[in-house]
């Protein structure tokens, strides 16, 4: 069994799957369609430019589920893992939503954006939305450039995930690179396991399926994460 130092640098990669228990709808499993809308529809800038409306209330619906939903084992689990390696320890995510950082997670990447989020189409400022906000059929204005309309601060397809040679330069680093509910589909980060394993890092995985890159896992335990993960992170730190 594999042991985790407070010196081990660790980088956890986590996807839809870590949300599934906390009641959370993977993108795949529900046959390419998000809530019933063809991805095309709801997440790329043509879809805004077309159909703001569209893909407005299909975000704020989003945003409402997040009000229903709480965190789950598997969340709690990897805020047990970053209070025992603090700054060596970074999870990055696909997810939108805020299931982490209500854990208490804090050293987070989004690096496909946050639900919680807005930003101005025009000053491209970031705003946090107010919890009324997540209630409202209407755009939010933003309040510093003449009441231009915040677009919701989501990396839709054919743009740029966020904060990525941060992610790379953390990844190089790492010691152990642990993939988390995700199916290894959509790159970049379904690359970031074969950059890690190039540089040296031990390479786990955790899924209920085994993901498209799963020959480049080490180790890998298939399952829900909310009932292997709290053990596997006891296992790692005592
Ligand atoms: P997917 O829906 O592609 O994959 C979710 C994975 O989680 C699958 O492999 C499931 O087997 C697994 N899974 C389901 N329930 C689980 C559980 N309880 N415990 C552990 N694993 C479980 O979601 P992602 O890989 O996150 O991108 O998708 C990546 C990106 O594709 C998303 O971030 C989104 C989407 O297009 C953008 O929005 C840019």
């Amino acid at each position: 069994m594999l042991q985790i130092n407070p010196n081990t640098k660790v980088v956890i990669l986590t996807g839809a799957g870590i949300s599934a228990e906390s009641g959370i709808k993977t993108f795949r499993a529900s046959g390419g369609l998000w809530e019933n809308h063809a991805i095309e529809d709801v997440a790329t800038p043509n879809a805004w430019m077309r159909d703001p409306n569209l893909v407005w209330n299909f975000y704020q619906g989003r945003r409402k589920q997040l009000l229903e939903v709480k965190p789950n084992p598997a969340h709690n689990a990897l805020v047990d893992l970053e209070n025992h390696l603090g700054n060596n320890f970074l999870l990055i995510t696909q997810n939108v939503d805020d299931l982490h950082h209500r854990a208490g997670s804090k050293n987070v990447i989004h690096m496909h954006g946050e639900l919680r989020l807005l930003r101005c189409e025009v000053c491209m400022n970031v705003f946090e939305m107010m919890d009324e906000e997540h209630l409202l059929g209407n755009y939010v204005a933003c309040k510093l450039c003449e009441n231009n309309r915040l677009r919701p601060h989501i990396v839709w397809f054919h743009e740029t995930p966020l904060q990525l040679s941060e992610i790379y330069q953390k990844v190089e680093n790492c010691d152990i690179f642990v993939t988390i509910g995700t199916s290894g589909h959509v790159y970049p980060a379904a690359g970031l396991i074969s950059l890690a394993k190039s540089c040296g890092a031990k390479c786990i995985g955790v899924n209920l399926d085994t993901p498209s890159n799963y020959d480049e896992h080490d180790y890998f335990y298939q399952g829900k994460a909310g009932e292997i993960l709290p053990d596997l992170v006891k296992k790692w730190i005592n």
